[in-house]
């Protein structure tokens, strides 16, 4: 059965604590894969590791999209929706984006948006997404983790809507092949020394050079003593050590 596409029905807010939260919310009550809510302003957006995420009043893409069912092919979603970020922005502007595994966007190592996935499986999945558009530089915090940038060239939020949730359709149904590969071939990580330490999974702590992501969607290190670390997105905080 051919999946809903997204952007319909959609909910527009001016003003929100979280499109993540409303999505969540409409979800739970049963609405179809594909609904969009948007906002012009969260008063309580989330990031992943329950980070906050702000952004200044209509200036940033704020969306959360549902899919349903939740299903096994979808298992590289976290890896697929920041794709089909990327392509939003170089369809709009003449930017070229790369990935910071497992979900941020980077436009010449700065953050440009990010991705937070929520998901209840197998009913549904609350795929939240972040763009900076239009803020200018002296609009981001100064105490940001990571610095960040935004799209500008005078792209208009809405237009960057009706990019996102058109390219959010090819990349949910995309095969895993398809993921791994574009998402390699955009990896911002590879070379580069990373550190991990464990949130909640068994990986421990450990350092290395990242090489790549495997078929699973993992991150690859290998580390001082040549071995390999497959390490998964809900496993690992990650920092790289060499920006
Ligand atoms: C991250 O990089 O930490 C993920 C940020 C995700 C932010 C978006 S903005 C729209 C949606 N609603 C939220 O509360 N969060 C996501």
């Amino acid at each position: 059965m051919k999946p809903q596409s997204f952007g319909r029905p959609r909910r527009h807010y001016r003003v929100i604590d979280s499109t993540n939260e409303r999505g969540r919310a409409l979800a739970l009550a049963g609405a179809p894969s594909g609904t969009v809510v948007t906002a012009d302003e969260q008063t309580g957006g989330r990031g992943r590791r329950g980070r906050t995420w702000s952004a200044p009043p209509g200036k940033a893409l704020l969306c959360s999209a549902i899919l349903r069912p939740l299903g096994s092919e979808h298992a590289l979603l976290p890896l697929a929706v920041p794709l089909a970020v990327c392509e939003t922005a170089e369809s709009l502007a003449p930017v070229e984006c790369e990935l910071k595994w497992p979900n941020d966007i980077w436009l010449d190592g700065m953050k440009l948006g990010g991705v937070l996935i929520e998901a209840q499986p197998p009913e549904w999945a609350v795929i939240g997404v972040g763009l900076n558009v239009a803020i200018g530089p002296e609009e981001f915090p100064a105490d940001l983790r990571h610095p960040a940038t935004s799209l500008r060239h005078g792209v208009a939020v809405e237009d960057a809507l009706a990019a996102l949730v058109e390219r959010l359709d090819g990349w949910v149904a995309a095969d895993r092949e398809r993921v791994v590969a574009e998402f390699s071939r955009r990896d911002a990580l590879r070379g580069r020394r990373v550190e991990w330490q464990s949130a909640g999974g068994t990986a421990g702590a450990g350092a290395g050079v990242a090489d790549g992501i495997d078929e699973r969607g993992n991150l690859v290190v290998v580390d001082e003593e040549d071995e390999r670390h497959s390490l998964g997105s809900g496993e690992v905080q990650l920092a790289v050590r060499d920006a």
